[in-house]
């Protein structure tokens, strides 16, 4: 198992390498990411390559048997770069042109840029493509960060070369916007606007077409830098992803270009939330259904200008696990040394500024002991299948470009069913609309809301093969062309549900409405409150499990269920509070039998669990300062305390646990 830091020995003095590459190994690193930044160190002027600095450090690393992860350092072209070739710069959608003095200045889709990220890729593989410690290569640094989407004349003629593909003809087009619309109709490509602030509000068709073309252009500038590589024989290729936050690009369509995922985690800020550092897990898990790697972990307080709270003891500690819970195959802190310089001053590495080894560093260090005894069996281990909750990155779009409703928010709406599932403790994959689920017995659909007939159709498929599907308000109202669709509501689902849309309440931020379940349904909870949104519901064969109290609308349905064969499509028509969801998520996963990984889990403490060859690894999490107690049935192996344990698990504030145990036959 890979652990790690990110390290940059083009900061520091040549004499201090060794010193780092000790303590590294003493820390039980055993892998360093390099060289991401460092353009202006390796092509100092155009043509001129000196990696000899590079060289060495993989040699001092080498010494201490650590190995690397060598990245092209395109997310940060030099000062000549752009002064030379001031076209490559991206332009923002006031249409200022991005200046030179940050980084991530470029344009994804600028010929010449991408000419240029291709010939340094090159140099960079033919010098290292076959170096004996280079373990996989990542490409750039955190795609379409600062300048996610870019508005330059290169763009503009790559989106009509983009729409032509898709849609074929200008008709074709027109038809699918609307374009009749405010007289919109095109007659040639290059009419078509991109959608700046000069247009003002555009046409959602295209608008969400524009969202869909940037993140495609992220894909294929990566592309070829995969390609150069693959020219060169590499096999094991990554970019470090941003989690759940992040959502300007298709991260499912860009890690299939990948050989795995890796993806930047920083609790600080979302740590009172576990559950929200969980999804951010699952999701990059899900994006290949594959165990994952860590590239940069929090390793120390962070900021730019302002500094955060430390992290305290422990939490270092727990937040790897916890990632390693969720399927991390590698932890790679960031990063190894507090910089001196440079806009990131105050976020905090392994060691601080003075480079000498402080509390974080021990608290790593014991990690890397522990890493090293339990490596073997966990390596690609996987969560079991149980539930899913679908992601769809159309409708994190077409909801941010149309909110529907004040204060609508996708991800709050989303993160409050994943929390609902993931505080009962169950297994919860993180998958896209068009995955395979047949594995699932549960599947939760916040909201699905621009629809195919491919996604609509594998919902009905997989409720009338004996799933359970809870589907949120908002869903079925688009097309894949961000149009509304011709028929009542939830359109292409509400044959599934069982369900029509009547009329709608769009209630606006967090105004909340009351709903009661029925009679016949009241084990389901006695409280239940929606907000932001009400579906006015008319049931046609789904039974109604709640009504709303209070409104004009009094008396009629809120929520539903349909039994189709011996699976049911649930119907939410508000957004829940979270303990509503709660309320839903309990009932829905015991509906479809789905058993929590343990019957009585303290609040504060994560449970998760990764399978492999009969074995299981469950984690528990303590994310409170308090010690907590965890009742266990049967008896476990507890990895890192190297005993046997039943009864109960004990944990200081912070703690964690690991324990293995057989499957069964
Ligand atoms: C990101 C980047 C790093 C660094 C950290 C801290 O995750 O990938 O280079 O900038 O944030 O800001
Ligand atoms: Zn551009």
């Amino acid at each position: 198992m890979f652990y790690g830091a990110d390290y940059y020995p083009e900061h520091w003095p040549r004499e201090r390498w060794e010193r780092d590459a000790e303590l590294m190994a003493k820390a039980g690193i055993n892998v360093v990411r390099l060289a991401e930044f460092a353009w202006a160190k390796m092509e100092p002027e155009p043509g001129r390559y000196t990696f000899d600095w590079l060289d060495e450090a993989l040699d001092v690393l080498a010494q201490q048997d650590i190995q690397a992860v060598m990245c092209t350092p395109t997310a940060t072209p030099p000062a000549w770069l752009c002064q030379q070739y001031p076209e490559i710069l991206a332009v923002e959608r006031d249409g200022q042109r991005v200046a030179f003095g940050m980084r991530r200045q470029y344009c994804p889709t600028s010929a010449r840029y991408r000419e240029l990220s291709r010939q340094i890729t090159a140099a960079l593989a033919e010098r290292y493509a076959d170096h004996p410690r280079i373990v996989a290569w990542q490409l750039d640094n955190e795609f379409g960060g600062h300048h996610p989407r870019c508005y330059c004349p290169e763009c503009a003629d790559a989106f009509h070369t983009w729409l032509q593909e898709r849609y074929g003809s200008l008709d074709a087009v027109n038809d699918a916007w609307g374009t009749a619309f405010w007289s919109h109709i095109y007659t040639a490509w290059d009419q078509i606007p991109l959608p700046t602030d000069a247009v003002g509000t555009s046409n959602p068709g295209l608008e969400l077409d524009f969202y869909r073309f940037t993140s495609d252009q992220w894909g294929s500038y990566a592309q070829e830098q995969i390609d150069v590589l693959r020219a060169h024989g590499v096999t094991s290729i990554t970019t470090n992803l941003m989690g759940f936050g992040f959502a300007e690009i298709n991260y499912f369509d860009l890690a299939a270009r990948l050989d795995f995922t890796t993806w930047d985690n920083y609790p600080i800020g979302i740590q009172d939330d576990p559950a929200s550092i969980a999804a951010a897990h699952g999701l990059m898990r899900g994006l290949r259904d594959e165990p994952f790697w860590i590239m940069e972990e929090q390793a120390g307080p962070s900021g730019w200008q302002v500094m955060s709270p430390a992290p305290k003891p422990g939490q270092l500690r727990l937040w790897a696990y916890q990632a390693m819970a969720h399927g991390a195959n590698a932890i790679v802190y960031f990063r190894w040394r507090t910089c001196r310089a440079g806009v990131e001053e105050w976020w905090h590495g392994i060691l601080d500024h003075h480079g000498r080894p402080g509390r974080r560093y021990d608290e790593i260090a014991r990690m890397g002991a522990e890493v090293r005894r339990l490596q073997d069996g966990l390596q690609d281990a996987m969560p079991p299948k149980a539930a899913a909750i679908i992601l769809s990155y159309d409708d994190r779009w077409a909801l941010r470009l149309q909110p529907n409703a004040y204060g609508l928010s996708y991800n709050e709406l989303w993160l409050t069913y994943y929390r609902a599932l993931h505080k009962l403790g169950v297994p919860l994959d993180v998958v896209p609309p068009d995955a395979d689920l047949s594995r699932y017995a549960l599947v939760v659909a916040p909201t699905l809301h621009v629809v195919s007939d491919v996604y609509a159709e594998s919902l009905s498929t997989h409720v009338q093969q004996g799933g359970h599907l809870v589907l949120g308000a908002r869903s079925g109202v688009k097309d894949m062309m961000n149009r509304v669709v011709n028929q009542p509501l939830p359109g292409l689902l509400a044959d599934l549900c069982g369900v029509e849309v009547a009329e709608y309440d769009a209630l606006g931020s967090k105004a909340s409405v009351r709903v009661a379940f029925a009679q016949e349904a009241e084990y389901i909870g006695d409280h239940a409150v929606g907000h932001t949104w009400a579906d006015i519901l008319k049931p046609r064969g789904a039974r109604t499990l709640a009504t709303y109290t209070g409104t004009f609308y009094e008396g009629e349905p809120a929520i539903t269920t349909h039994h189709v064969g011996t699976g049911t499509a649930t119907y939410v028509g508000v957004l829940p509070d979270q303990d509503l969801a709660d309320a839903l998520a309990r009932w829905a996963t015991e509906q479809a039998g789905i058993v929590p990984l343990l019957q009585d889990k303290p609040a504060g403490v994560e449970v998760a669990a990764r399978d492999k060859a009969g074995q299981r690894f469950l984690f528990l999490l303590n994310h409170t300062g308090e010690s907590q107690s965890v009742p266990i049935a049967g008896s476990y192996r507890d990895l890192l305390a190297d005993v046997v344990i039943r009864g109960s698990v004990p944990l200081a504030p912070y703690d964690v646990a690991i324990l293995k145990t057989g499957l069964g036959a």
